[in-house]
């Protein structure tokens, strides 16, 4: 058995967060394309906990349905009414009766928590009973005060029942706490709900702990990360906080940004060491860029995995399953979805690849399109190597064009083409010698005459 402490995660995700105005739950509002929850998930994962529980309430089966989409192994524990955090805590109770271990509580619409943070707070708790995260507010306003004497944590006073000297105080409860497992449900069975808000404050615990000889202390950090959202404009605030700190990580690991404030990247965009993503692109969900590739200017790249040396826009659109394998064109106006591009093949103009797999080297000439819907099925498109595809050819899918062959341009190709094969599928051109100057005058003069009777008041 290792001898490190195993912890337990509790994230508190079952207020309804009333000042969002909103139909969808506080916490599956999303910062970089994720919902807050799984931001919260994804900070309380640096401590390795062993489990790791979700307290929802309102909207309960969406929040939990978005927590095992992040991860399986989440526990939910449902919180009915909402009396309060410590009560919320509280209904982890059970599902950790057998467990030996560290609580920390998390919660769900506060997404920023370093693990350096948490980190020390692992490390305090070894000389402390319960560690409490704290900050030093530029405005305290409504927060819980931490009311200390030199390190030790002697409670945390409720702005709503602070007197004036407490509400002075400017070190801050961010709301997260840590406890042996045991000790902290204990010590929440005495809090009571006799105060201003008439809750069971979570709060009560470091108070309640030192009446009974346990030590508690504050571990602070800066108050960015503390950051909660409890409105659309800190919703949008802790939008810009993610971008600025993302792009600033990007610029410090290798990555050429040429104008850093109009790239947006979401949670979890990985871009490798020399790659050079141009103004106006934004990253949706799931998308890694590798070394040396370029993101030319406004292209929208979500769920795409972009190879060494891959060129991609200005002006393409990558979504979910696209895969450029390296040095591969993407070019103005095309669109690639759930689709292979071999290596150093090219799609550079106006085209829609979609369902299909795109040999190594074939060129995909401009405005060509995979039908791949027939109005309910999806259907397969594949082009082989060093294929020629001709200039505003349909793929009518499930169609494949074999190796090195061609398809004339205009084409609708409904059959499969056999390697190195010449496909024509469009109408014979037919010329009419002189036709074109015979219709221009007919139609001239038929205008000439209907402006004529205009004036002359026929008409
Ligand atoms: C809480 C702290 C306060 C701290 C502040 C930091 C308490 C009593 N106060 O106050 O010291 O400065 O956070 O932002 O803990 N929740 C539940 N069930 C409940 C109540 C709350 O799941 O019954 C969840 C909410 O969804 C939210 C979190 O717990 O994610 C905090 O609750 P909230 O009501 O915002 O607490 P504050 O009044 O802000
Ligand atoms: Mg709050």
């Amino acid at each position: 058995m290792s001898t490190a402490t195993s912890t337990a995660l509790i994230i508190l995700a079952a207020g309804q967060g009333s000042r969002m105005l909103s139909d969808l739950p506080k916490v599956l509002h999303k910062v970089a394309g994720a919902p807050l929850l799984w931001h919260a998930m994804r900070a309380g994962a640096a401590l390795e906990p062993a489990r790791q529980i979700v307290v929802t309430g309102h909207g309960g089966e969406e929040v939990a349905a978005s927590a095992m989409a992040y991860d399986a192994s989440a526990e939910i524990v449902t919180q009915s009414e909402q009396l309060g955090t410590g009560h919320a805590v509280a209904q982890a109770k059970d599902l950790l009766a057998d467990f030996d271990g560290d609580v920390i509580v998390l919660y769900g619409d506060t997404p920023f928590i370093s693990p350096e943070t948490l980190a020390c707070m692992a490390k305090a708790r070894r000389s402390h009973d319960i560690v409490v995260l704290g900050f030093e507010a530029a405005d305290p306003g409504r927060y819980g005060r931490l009311v200390m004497q030199g390190v030790t944590l002697q409670k945390i006073v409720e702005f709503k029942d602070a007197s004036e000297a407490e509400r002075t105080i400017t070190l801050c409860n961010s709301g997260v706490i840590a406890a042996e497992a045991k000790t902290l449900f204990a010590l929440l069975e005495k809090v009571s709900n006799d105060n201003a808000s008439g809750e069971y404050y979570l709060t009560d615990v470091p108070g309640l702990g030192a009446a009974e000889g346990l030590t508690a202390t504050a571990v602070t950090c800066d108050e960015a990360e503390t950051l909660g959202v409890n409105t659309r404009a800190q919703l949008a605030e802790a939008e810009a906080a993610f971008q600025a700190r993302t792009r600033a990580q990007m610029l410090e690991d290798g990555v050429t940004l040429t104008a850093p404030d109009t790239v947006h990247f979401a949670f979890d965009t990985y871009v490798g060491r020399d790659a050079i993503i141009e103004p106006n692109v934004v990253f949706g969900p799931g998308t890694t860029i590798e070394t040396g590739a370029t993101i030319r200017a406004f292209s929208h790249v979500e769920g795409a995995h972009v190879s060494r040396g891959s060129i991609v826009g200005p002006y393409a659109r990558l979504r979910p399953g696209a895969e450029l394998a390296e040095d591969s064109r993407v070019g103005n106006f095309c669109e690639v979805k759930n689709a292979e591009i071999g290596e150093r093949a090219k799609v550079n103009h106006l085209s829609y690849i979609g369902d299909a797999e795109i040999g190594a080297r074939a060129n995909i000439g401009a405005g060509t399109i995979t039908c791949n819907y027939d109005g309910v099925f999806k259907h397969r498109t594949v082009v082989g190597r060093d294929a020629f595809i001709g200039s505003n050819t349909m793929l009518v899918a499930p169609v494949s064009v074999g190796a090195e062959a061609m398809t004339g341009s205009g084409s609708v190709i409904t059959q499969d083409v056999e390697a190195e094969a010449l496909a024509l599928g469009r109408a014979k051109q037919v010329t009419k010698p002189g036709l074109a100057a015979r219709l221009m005058e007919r139609l001239r003069t038929l205008k000439a005459n209907q402006k004529s009777a205009k004036q002359e008041g026929k008409v």
